[in-house]
This record gives structure tokens, C-alpha cells and sequence, in this order.
């Protein structure tokens, strides 16, 4: 389906945000590994996470839907090997932490994914997973991965960069393990995990905001609840900053540190936002943002910001379009790596729409205020963020866009053009 933008007087009203996507995923894992019965409430409706939800009952655990957010997951037993491949679909997510999930399992088992999951790079898992003892065959460190399951020991990683998948993949393996599994990073990368695994009972030992290690520990069955995604939050929030007029309450956002940078960053970029009604669903941190309107300034986005806000990158960057003077994002090459390229892909089609933008080795330059011309055709390279970003340019560009393949959406947000269309005027 392509989808052709229009423009937006103004976003009034209200919206609440479908499931978190890195949330989602994991209480899907994370019951399937506590040999017992689940019942989540508020399981993301996005592709990525129903391609983890039929690899856990592929697995042997069954899966019962209650409504379509809500679920239960009986695990029964432990894991049992699957009769097919397992297929991930667009998710990285699934891919890399399944492999941490499989690789010390009784049994061999074949990820693959879609032609864009295909292209990303596994040797973040692959490497230290080995180190661990895993078997895993691999197209030139990218998916297929074939897993042949094995013994495992428990180690300390160093790892080069900063990635909640990597992180988790072997933090899910040392829960199994004899010793203490530990995982270190140059920054902060977000920690549902850990606090997952503590709700369920894990022994999990943080020693630092870049440190975490993981004792064998039987994790429990507990019923879990997912809270609204800031990372699709961060589309109504943009909109809303750069759309005259607007005045926009988002509802039951995650805003756990390790994911709040874009709250952060619009502060700094003198965004008019508000968290109202704060409060604790399973150990992760809600509020409703409210978002109005304001004349916004450039920034400066660099270091730890980046993995409390890599997934919001595309946004941000049609955000600063609007902002006087320069955003500079740096520190962010692993952008490149998500579903497609996202420095070049947003960068070189905000130019062709008008933008004062120019590609980095790692991240980009902004300079505005500048006028969206659009009139163009987009082309969303596969990737949910992308499509979903030019949308936004699209409420405040002169002509209309058209977004190829506008469906890339449904990858983590189906309910987006429904929950946009509620609160735009034109
Ligand atoms: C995710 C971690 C991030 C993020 C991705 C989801 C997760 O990736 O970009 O969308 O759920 O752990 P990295 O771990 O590669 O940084």
C-alpha cells in the first residue's frame, strides 16, 4: 500500500500508545523460559512481536489468545526442538535474542529472517556466544544461523558496543549456567531485561549502569504487562512540536530511562512537553507526555544520549528540520545497521524534499529552520521508521509525498495511521 501525505492544520486531542515493541518480545521469551503460565496483558500487535509469539510455540509452549493484546503462554515444560526453521521476520530483536535462548539448548534449531533481517550483522552475537561455547553456522556472520545446541559456560564480555540485544542474548544463556555471567558496555543500553528477569525472580546482579552479571536462576511464572512504546510515542511527540497549534497528551508511554532520551533531547531543543500522571506497571516507569507546539532550537546529540534514543533518530531528524540553528547527531553509526541504512535513507531523501542536511560518518547535520518541499516519492527501504517518519514531514510539507510500501508500518505500529487520523486536522 502506498500512502500519500497530507498536510495538517493542527493535532488536538488525545492517544494511547500501542504496546512497547522491546517489552513485548520479551515477556513472550521470558514465559516461555519459566516452565510455567504467563498471562500478558497488552502484547504489542506489530509483526516483529507476533514472529516471536510463533517461534515460542514452535517451541512447544502454547499460546492462547484471550483478545488480540491480551495472551497466555503455558510453557509446561521445557523447551522442545522445532519441526521447522524459525522465522523472524524483520526482527533483529527475535533473532538475536533467540539465538541466546537456543544456543544452550538440548537441541539444534535454523533463524532466518526477511531479506532486509538477512543484511544485518550477527557477529555481535555470534562472537561472544561462541566465547561461550555456542555452535552456530552462519552465512558470513548474517542470518541463517543454524544452532547446534550445546553445553555453554559462563563468561565476562567486553562488548564493543552498546546493544540490548546482544546484552540480553547472554544474559538469557547465563541464566542457565554454573558461575556468573557478565556483560559490559560503553554505555547504557536499555535494561528491560534486567528488570524483567528481576520481576520473575532472576538472580540478577547489576554493579553499574554499564555492568551486569546473571547467577543460574529458575526464573518464575508471573503475569506481566506491557506498557505503551515511547519509540512509537516519538512520532505524536515530533508531530506535535512542529505542526503550528498542536496540543497532543500521549498516554501510557514507557519513559524508563534507558529509552527517555528523546524526552530529554526535546527539552534541550526547547519542545513545550510535560509528563503528567507517573506511575510503575512491572517495574517499568509510565506517564502521559503532553506535547504542545513551541519554536524549537538545535542540539546537540551525541554519546550516551544515543542508545536511549537510537530508535527515534529517524524522527528526530525530521524534528530538528524545524528547529532554528544546527542538530548535530554523532556517535550513531550503528544506525546504519537497523532495518535499513537510516543515516543515508533519511538523509538523502530530507534533502530532496528541501531539508539543510548532510550525511556523517556517523550520524548527520541539520541546519534550520528550513521549508519541507515534498512532492516526491519515498521509498521506506523495508523500514517501519522510516515510512513512519516521512509521514510526519509530511504534515508540514508543501505538496504531498507518496510512501512506498506504507504497509512497513505494521512492523512494530499497525495502529498508526488509525490513532494519527484521530488526532489531525486539516
Ligand atoms: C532493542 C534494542 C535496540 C533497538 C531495537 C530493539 C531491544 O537494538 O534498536 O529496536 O529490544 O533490545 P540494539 O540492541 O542493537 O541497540
Amino acid at each position: 500500500m502506498d500512502y500519500k501525505t497530507r498536510q495538517a492544520k493542527q493535532l488536538k486531542g488525545s492517544v494511547v500508545i500501542p504496546p512497547d515493541k522491546s517489552i513485548s518480545h520479551r515477556t513472550a521469551m521470558f514465559a516461555a523460559l519459566s516452565k510455567g503460565l504467563v498471562n500478558i496483558k497488552n502484547y504489542s500487535k506489530g509483526a516483529d512481536c507476533r514472529s516471536t509469539l510463533k517461534i515460542v510455540g514452535q517451541l512447544g509452549c502454547e499460546i492462547k489468545f484471550n483478545s488480540e493484546t491480551d495472551i497466555t503462554i503455558n510453557a509446561k515444560n521445557a523447551l522442545s526442538a522445532p519441526m521447522d526453521k524459525l522465522d523472524c521476520g524483520n526482527s533483529g530483536t527475535t533473532m538475536r535474542m533467540m539465538a541466546g535462548i537456543l544456543a544452550g539448548q538440548p537441541f539444534d534449531s535454523v533463524l532466518f529472517g526477511d531479506v532486509s533481517l538477512s543484511k544485518r550483522p550477527m557477529k555481535r552475537i555470534i562472537e561472544p556466544l561462541t566465547l561461550m561455547g555456542a555452535k552456530i553456522e552462519h552465512n558470513d556472520f548474517k542470518a541463517p544461523l543454524t544452532v547446534h545446541g550445546q553445553k555453554l559456560q559462563a563468561i565476562t564480555y567486553n562488548s564493543p558496543i552498546a546493544s540490548a540485544q546482544v546484552k540480553s542474548a547472554l544474559l538469557i544463556a547465563g541464566m542457565n549456567l554454573d558461575g556468573v555471567t557478565t556483560v559490559n558496555e560503553p554505555y547504557q543500553s536499555r535494561n528491560h531485561t534486567e528488570i524483567m528477569l528481576k520481576y520473575m525472580g532472576a538472580d540478577i546482579i547489576e554493579h553499574s549502569p554499564l555492568s551486569v552479571s546473571v547467577r543460574k536462576s529458575e526464573i518464575q511464572p508471573k503475569d506481566l504487562e506491557v506498557v505503551g512504546d515511547i519509540s512509537s510515542a516519538a512520532f505524536f511527540m515530533a508531530a506535535a512540536a512542529i505542526v503550528p497549534n498542536s496540543d497532543v497528551t500521549i498516554q501510557n508511554v514507557g519513559i524508563n530511562q534507558t529509552r527517555s532520551g528523546m524526552i530529554d533531547v526535546m527539552k534541550r531543543m526547547n519542545a513545550d512537553i510535560s509528563l503528567l500522571n507517573k506511575r510503575n506497571i512491572c517495574g517499568e516507569d509510565v506517564a502521559d507526555i503532553n506535547v504542545k507546539y513551541s519554536d524549537l532550537k538545535g542540539t546537540v546529540i551525541e554519546g550516551a544520549d544515543i542508545p536511549r534514543l537510537i530508535d527515534e533518530l529517524p524522527v528526530i531528524a525530521v524534528m530538528a528540520t524545524q528547529a532554528e540553528g544546527t542538530t548535530i547527531i554523532r556517535d550513531a553509526s550503528d544506525l546504519r545497521n537497523k532495518e535499513s541504512d537510516r543515516i543515508t535513507t533519511i538523509v538523502n531523501q530530507l534533502k530532496n524534499i528541501g531539508a539543510d542536511i548532510e550525511e556523517t560518518p556517523d550520524g548527520m547535520i541539520i541546519n534550520g529552520k528550513t521549508e519541507l518541499k515534498g512532492g516526491i516519492e519515498i521509498d521506506c527501504h523495508h523500514d517501519h521508521r522510516t515510512a513512519m517518519s516521512f509521514y510526519v514531514a509530511g504534515l508540514i510539507a508543501k505538496q504531498p509525498m507518496l510512501i512506498r510500501e506504507f504497509e512497513w508500518v505494521n512492523t512494530s505500529f499497525p495502529e498508526f495511521l488509525e490513532l494519527m487520523n484521530k488526532i489531525c486536522s486539516d
